[in-house]
């Protein structure tokens, strides 16, 4: 999964996104979508769970949690991802509201306690640390009491020893991602602490099926069952 750096390079050709993170992931990227979306929704309720999507690309996991019954609100600065992603959910009427913006303008585009979770795959890992923190700690604001945040994204491995390992393969790709895109993905040294530190009491942190994708389901209240 540390090949994920291509994701720079697939993001710059919207419509081979989805055939580029498949082959990538030989997969598996579509049970992470499907684990983040029962994580997010764990059942349907009525009314139904409001989703924040953050970082929404091609609307995949879009659609995997409209399909658990949610109304999901997605954003996504690059508005040919959300052409995309528009496509792909044309069908689902207003169960999906795609809007185009930076994952920072959430806390003046929403209201405090809108959402009942918020969910975001392989985005947070585009951003820098400061603004992944801004974010997370709009995103506390953003959810009602008890709410739930899902992520899962590129993380380092914790020793040191496989993290050089790490980097040193990796080198080739981000350099040849850099040349073609000017913009690198930054893997999350510690998402569970970073997490913690925004305000979340932690109900999950694990690792998914493929290596170097973790997953940290959290709340802003009192601990739930994952
Ligand atoms: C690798 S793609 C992942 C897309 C999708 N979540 C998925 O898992 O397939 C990262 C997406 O995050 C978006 N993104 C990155 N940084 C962002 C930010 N600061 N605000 C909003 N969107 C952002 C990019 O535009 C891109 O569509």
């Amino acid at each position: 999964m540390s090949t994920y750096v291509y994701m720079k390079i697939l993001e710059s050709a919207p419509l081979r996104y989805d055939a580029g993170i498949r082959l990538l992931s030989l997969g598996g990227v579509d049970a992470m979508y499907d684990e983040v979306a029962a994580a997010a929704v764990p059942g349907r309720g009525d009314p139904p769970a409001r989703v924040l999507e953050i970082g929404c690309g091609t609307g995949n996991l879009t659609r995997a949690l409209a399909a658990r019954g949610a109304r999901v609100t997605a954003i996504d600065q690059n508005p040919e991802m959300l052409d995309v992603a528009r496509d792909k959910t044309d069908d689902l009427g207003d169960t999906v509201d795609l809007r185009e913006m930076a994952a920072v303008e959430i806390d003046d585009r929403f209201e405090p306690a809108s959402f009942d979770a918020v969910a975001s795959t392989l985005a947070l890992s585009e951003m820098s640390e400061d603004e992944r923190r801004y974010v997370l700690r709009a995103v506390a604001r953003l959810l009602v009491r008890g709410g739930r945040l899902v992520v899962a994204d590129e993380v380092l491995p914790k020793s040191w020893a496989a993290r050089a390992a790490r980097a040193v393969a990796r080198f080739p790709v981000a350099a040849l991602t850099y040349a073609l895109t000017q913009t690198s993905t930054s893997p999350i040294p510690d998402l569970s602490g970073l997490v913690r530190e925004c305000g979340f009491t932690i109900v999950r942190d694990d690792h998914l099926a493929r290596a170097g994708v973790g997953i940290v389901v959290a709340t802003n209240g009192a601990a739930t069952q994952p």
